[in-house]
């Protein structure tokens, strides 16, 4: 599937395409949504390298990453390199790939700790396969939301050590209009664009959320007020109780707020 062009983040594409380019891995750190996964994707096309995706819970295990016999295989005929399936590591080390690390601080420590060595020295050890060793183009770009955001623990002093960190944070009005422009499906045209950006970008700014939502909630709104004869707010009011976190959940409601904001941002009833 092609994907739209990033739009703006010159200096964060220059810095992760230096460090590609150098042969570092990168730790990516934004807020949810900011764009980590379109900019790490859209900086592995055009340097020609694969991209292999991986992403962290905290029940990911050690052989998922790095790949397992297939069993029935096993029994049959014992260890042979060609009853060995691939995890996502090996697949990257393999093929000289990217191996993409959706919030890799949600994954288990043990986890963690088996890239240590192929960050290094671009190698990890399968027992009953030997050692397995990156081609070149080989690297870790990972993820991991600012801390403030999430209730997982922080990235391990060595793990942290291997990395270089790129961050990324929300981008200007006229970039957001432009990526919410190109991502939508259901043509809201450009007043509904307009409308759906502002009250998204209203709720980082007002003291009354704790949290407020990404452009992906923009992109939502649009499409569905576009479906709903321009509604805005009535968009926002089922895009955004997902997607943001009020300060005072027992005070004003979000349907409340979101009135207030519409009335403070001038938007005009459809
Ligand atoms: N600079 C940009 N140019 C073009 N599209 C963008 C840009 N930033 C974000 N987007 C779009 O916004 C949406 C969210 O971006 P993306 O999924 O990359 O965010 P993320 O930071 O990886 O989110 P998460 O933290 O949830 O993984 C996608 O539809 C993506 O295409
Ligand atoms: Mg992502």
């Amino acid at each position: 599937m092609s994907s739209p062009p990033i739009v703006g983040r010159q200096a964060e594409t220059e810095a992760l395409h230096a460090c590609l380019d150098a042969g570092r891995h990168v730790l990516l750190e934004g807020p949810v949504g900011v764009g980590k996964t379109a900019l790490a994707h859209a900086i592995c096309r055009s340097l020609g390298r694969g991209f292999v995706r991986v992403d962290g819970d905290g029940r990911y295990t050690e052989a998922r990453l790095v790949g397992a016999f297939d069993p029935p295989a096993v029994l049959a005929s014992g260890y042979r390199p060609e009853h060995f399936i691939a995890g996502p590591l090996v697949r990257a080390m393999r093929e000289g790939a990217v191996l993409f690390v959706n919030e890799l601080n949600r994954m288990p420590e043990g986890v963690q700790n088996v890239l240590l060595p192929a960050m290094d020295e671009g190698r990890v050890v399968v027992p009953q396969l030997g050692e397995v060793t990156a081609a070149p183009g080989f690297a870790v770009v990972a993820t991991q939301n600012p801390a403030e955001f999430v209730a997982t623990a922080a990235l391990s002093e060595a793990l942290l050590d291997r990395f270089e960190l790129v961050r990324l944070d929300y981008q200007s009005e006229a970039e957001e209009l432009a990526i919410v422009t190109q991502d939508t499906r259901c043509s809201p045209g450009a007043a509904l664009v307009a409308q759906a950006v502002a009250l998204t970008r209203a709720t980082r700014t007002d003291p009354r959320f704790r949290r407020g939502a990404s452009v992906r909630a923009a992109i939502a709104i649009a499409d569905i007020a576009a479906r709903l004869g321009g509604d805005v707010t009535r968009a926002a009011a089922i895009a955004l109780p997902t997607r943001v976190e009020l300060l005072d959940p027992q005070g004003t409601s979000l349907p409340d707020l979101l009135a207030d904001l519409k009335k403070k941002l001038a938007i005009a009833a459809p």
